[in-house]
């Protein structure tokens, strides 16, 4: 896999398809960590894909078949945008029916289907109870399959929270946020492979806004 070239997706990134924080920048920093050697045979899961901009850049930097999955955004607004980008063919957006397959905690797929998993900034939405990587995501993945992660959450756990305070101003989001090492204990632990690789917070508040790339 070669660098991933942040200018190739100027053209794509709009007030409308960016969901913040900068997808294209923590995709560049993941894949020049962890480049991915796939074929178009593979299968990835985008799991929380918004406006699908993240499995946009996945399919091209990776030449692999994309699944979508989305809660809030209908798959066929997806599915109109990937026509206009050419990627129609590549990119499958997961639709939903009456099993809610477009949401992650209610995936029905084949076991061991995909190749990887790519989640950029959805994963603290729909991940954070114990169990969820192995029971809801594991028995999709093949024996030797990549999980990158992108998620924003805080160095540190809360420290001498006043609870009222916090729920006043941010409500149930307040807990959604977590540091690295309650995502390690939480999450992607599990007993077919050892999955953890690393999990920190990235700077990409300190890397301009979000439309600079
Ligand atoms: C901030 S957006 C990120 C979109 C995209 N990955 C990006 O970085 O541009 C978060 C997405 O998580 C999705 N999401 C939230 N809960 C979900 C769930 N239970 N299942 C699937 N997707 C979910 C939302 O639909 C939303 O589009």
């Amino acid at each position: 896999m070669k660098h991933m070239n942040v200018n190739d997706y100027k053209k794509y990134i709009s007030a409308e398809t960016m969901m913040e924080p900068n997808s294209v920048r923590i995709l560049e920093e993941l894949f020049d960590k962890y480049p991915l050697q796939l074929t178009s045979d593979d299968l990835i899961l985008d799991l929380g894909c918004g406006k699908g901009l993240t499995s946009l850049i996945i399919a091209k930097e990776t030449g692999a078949k994309v699944y979508a999955n989305d809660l809030w955004i209908n798959a066929d607004e997806n599915k109109k945008r990937f026509a206009v980008w050419g990627i129609g063919r590549q990119v499958i957006p997961v639709c939903e029916d009456a099993n809610n397959l477009h949401d992650a905690n209610n995936l029905h797929f084949e076991e061991k289907k995909f190749s990887a998993l790519i989640s950029i900034n959805s994963y603290h939405y729909f991940a954070g109870h114990e169990g969820f990587f192995k029971r809801k995501i594991l028995p999709y993945l093949k024996d030797g399959s990549v999980v990158l992660i992108g998620v924003p959450g805080l160095k540190d756990e809360y420290e001498g929270r006043a609870e009222e305070l916090l729920s006043d101003w941010l409500g149930d989001d307040a807990y959604i946020f977590k540091s690295p090492k309650t995502w390690e204990a939480l999450s992607l632990l599990c007993d077919r492979s050892a999955c953890v690789v690393e999990i920190k917070i990235n700077d990409i508040y300190n890397k301009g806004s979000n439309y600079d790339i």
